[in-house]
Order: C-alpha cells, then sequence, then structure tokens
C-alpha cells in the first residue's frame, strides 16, 4: 500500500451519505438533489452522433499525444476564447481523460520529492475540488490552504500570503470559477501570482473547468493563459491550464479535456502519461474536436443557467444568504443554522439534497471557511431547480 494512503480524506459525498444514513425523509415529496454538480442538461445530438459512427475506432490504440485534429481545434478554441495568438498545439496542448485525472496525474508527475524538505507546498484553496488535495498527499507533499472569505470576495487573499510561503510552493492550484464559490479570479492577481511564480519558481496550476458557465459577455472569465500574454510570456512559463467538456458541453461521461500551456511541462506531462496510460479512445477525441467547435449549444446553457440562478435567488431572497456568483453553476449559500443540521433536516423536512460546506472546507486554526454555508448545484432543470428553491425557502421560515 502506499505511504500517505492513509491520508487521503472521505470525499465529501460520502460523507453526506453518513450525514443522511438512517434519516427517512418526507415521503409525500419527490427527491431534488442539487448535492452533485453533474450538469442534467441534454448532451449535444452531434456528440452522440459522431460516437456511434466511429466505432469502427474501437479497433485502434489511442496515442497518448492526442490526434493533430484534436489539438488543432482545442488550440483554435482557446485562441478564440482568451484573446490568444495562434497556438503551436503540438507544444501547448495534451488531451485528457477530463480534469479530474489530469489534476491529479499532474501533481505526481511534476512534484519534486528532491525538494520537499524546502519545497515542501501545493497551495491551494480553502474550501476546494479535494483532488488538489489527494493528489498533493499521495505525491508526498504538503497541502498549503487558503481560506475563500466572504470580505475577499470568495476568493483567497493572494497578496497576504508571505514571501516564505510562496519560497516552500512547488505548485500553486487556482480554481477559477471557483468551486464551491464561483468566484473568478481576477486579471491583476493572476498577473501577480505569475510574477510570484518566476520568482520563487513554482508552478501556476489554474483549474479552469468552469470557465464556460458565466451570465454575460461582460463578465466573461480570464483565464491564466491570458494572463501570461498580458506580462509579455508567449511561452506561458510556469503555467498550466486545465479544462473540460463535462461542464461546457453538458458531457461529464465523455471523460474529455485538456491541459495546455508551458511546452517545458507539456513534454514531460506527455511522458508521464505515455506511462500512466492516459491516451483518449479514437472516437471520443473526435467527438471532442467537434465539440470545440461549436459554440451555440454553449450558449443555450449559459442561458438556461443565467435563467435558473434569476428565479432561484428571486425566491431565495431573504431567507438565506444567497448572492449571484461571478460564474459557474453553484450557490454558494450561508445557512442560518449549521450546514451539517441544514443538509439534514433540509433532507429530512423537503426532501433535498444540499452539500454542507464544511465537507469541502478543512478546518484551519479553528476556522472552517465552508461552515455555515452549502454548495447548491442548480444542474437540474428550471421546474425542478425552483420547486427545490421553493422548498428549501418554505424549510428556512420554518426555522
Ligand atoms: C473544480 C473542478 N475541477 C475539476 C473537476 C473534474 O471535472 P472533469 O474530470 O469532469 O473534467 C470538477 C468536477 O466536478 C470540478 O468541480
Amino acid at each position: 500500500m502506499h505511504e500517505h494512503f492513509d491520508r487521503l480524506q472521505p470525499y465529501p459525498f460520502q460523507r453526506l451519505k453518513e450525514l443522511l444514513a438512517g434519516v427517512t425523509p418526507e415521503p409525500s415529496l419527490d427527491p431534488i438533489a442539487l448535492s452533485i454538480g453533474e450538469p442534467k442538461h441534454a448532451a449535444p445530438e452531434f456528440v452522440r452522433e459522431s460516437l456511434v459512427g466511429a466505432l469502427d475506432d474501437l479497433e485502434i490504440y489511442p496515442t497518448t499525444g492526442g490526434t493533430a485534429e484534436l489539438k488543432q481545434a482545442i488550440g483554435r478554441w482557446l485562441s478564440r476564447r482568451f484573446s490568444l495568438p495562434p497556438l503551436e498545439a503540438e507544444q501547448h496542448i495534451l488531451p485528457v481523460n477530463g480534469t479530474r485525472e489530469a489534476i491529479f496525474a499532474f501533481v505526481q508527475a511534476m512534484y519534486d520529492r528532491r525538494l520537499a524538505e524546502h519545497k515542501p507546498y501545493v497551495v491551494m484553496p480553502n474550501p476546494f475540488y479535494q483532488i488538489y488535495e489527494g493528489a498533493a498527499y499521495l505525491a508526498g507533499a504538503e497541502p498549503h490552504l487558503l481560506p475563500c472569505l466572504a470580505e475577499q470576495h470568495f476568493n483567497p487573499d493572494y497578496y497576504a500570503v508571505p514571501d516564505d510561503v510562496w519560497a516552500r510552493t512547488q505548485i500553486l492550484f487556482l480554481c477559477s470559477p471557483g468551486n464551491p464559490t464561483g468566484a473568478v479570479v481576477p486579471l491583476e492577481t493572476l498577473e501577480y501570482l505569475l510574477g510570484k511564480a518566476e520568482e520563487h519558481d513554482f508552478i501556476v496550476a489554474s483549474d479552469e473547468c468552469y470557465s464556460e458557465i458565466y451570465f454575460t459577455e461582460k463578465e466573461r472569465p480570464i483565464g491564466l493563459l491570458e494572463a501570461c500574454r498580458q506580462r509579455g510570456d508567449a511561452l506561458y512559463r510556469r503555467a498550466m491550464v486545465f479544462h473540460s467538456l463535462s461542464k461546457r458541453s453538458n458531457l461529464p461521461g465523455l471523460r474529455s479535456g485538456f491541459v495546455a500551456g508551458d511546452p517545458e511541462l507539456i513534454r514531460p506531462f506527455l511522458r508521464y502519461r505515455t506511462y500512466q496510460g492516459g491516451a483518449m479512445p479514437v472516437q471520443v477525441q473526435k467527438a471532442s474536436a467537434l465539440a470545440w467547435q461549436e459554440e451555440s449549444h454553449v450558449e443555450m446553457n449559459r442561458t438556461a443557467y443565467r435563467e435558473k440562478f434569476r428565479r432561484v435567488l428571486s425566491i431565495l431572497d431573504g431567507v438565506m444568504d444567497v448572492q449571484m456568483p461571478d460564474a459557474g453553476f453553484y450557490l454558494w449559500a450561508g445557512t442560518p443554522i449549521s450546514d451539517t443540521e441544514f443538509a439534514r433536516r433540509l433532507y429530512q423536512e423537503q426532501h433535498v439534497t444540499v452539500l454542507p460546506g464544511s465537507y469541502v472546507g478543512r478546518e484551519i486554526d479553528g476556522v472552517n471557511p465552508g461552515a455555515n454555508r452549502v454548495r447548491m448545484a442548480l444542474v437540474a432543470g428550471l421546474s425542478e431547480c425552483e420547486e427545490a428553491a421553493r422548498r428549501i425557502r418554505a424549510f428556512c421560515e420554518s426555522l
């Protein structure tokens, strides 16, 4: 067994299952789950057709580096979306089987244990996507958590991080738009962090898998590669972004994403993945290339999420501490009672499942920044989200 295996924490959904075990939900109400961030809008028809039409590709071993067709489609998308000059796809881009596995594998490949005594940190937001923490533990690194508080607009206060922490950092994880908070890291902060990365020689790994779920064109989240260009860095040094079709295109089951950035990181990561077995099936690559080239389904997605937020926020207004997030599909709502008690009783009385915020955060110096908040994923259809909001309102009013 791996020496650090015991450091892996139970996953938030396992903890939720334990919290709700033995609780009988109100039998007259249908269940509504807002707990899991699994998109429920329809997968694009052209992706289904492409997959079905590519069954002969089952006979082909895919290469880890991916097809030129897919990487070029991704390169064009990146240039369009983040106003970048044309990218040398072979150098800068690598397909991955969803960002989860890529985030995990990236830390294993990049964390240098020889530096562990002086540079032990993988820095990450708190609350977070738990894979950052597990990846750090299994690599033998020390997670260093930065709280995301309401007074900092739910982003870590990066400017308050002392230089001796940056000096001890090997990898900094950003999550923008954030899960669970929905906060976007602004351009000037990205530039500041890239400056710190240069000064202290660490990698900035930016998880941008929610970047396409935004509400108006003016609020389109900025990306780390854009910030590199703004700093005049055409090679995207020390930068790696993680993107996915799961949220953008409602394709969580396709397992398709990519990493892009510094060729000095892409090259060894490709080598690592060749051994790890990270190749994407050819039929998935073909379907993915189409999905990265088509925007109308993504626009429909955004319209649907915008409408759900509008309606749900108007129903919850005044009974819960809720705000429109910068982007993403989560409501990061303050609770009038403890988050676990809220989740348990809401399930019992209204048959609605939400994720306690404390399960996606860690307590540091007596404070868990997820405490007294719940994460609600507005992934279900509009009427179901509205019904959930009405039940949550009734529950809050009954307290
Ligand atoms: C912040 C964040 N990063 C990465 C992922 C992984 O997504 P996927 O592996 O489907 O690309 C998720 C999934 O929920 C997430 O919330």
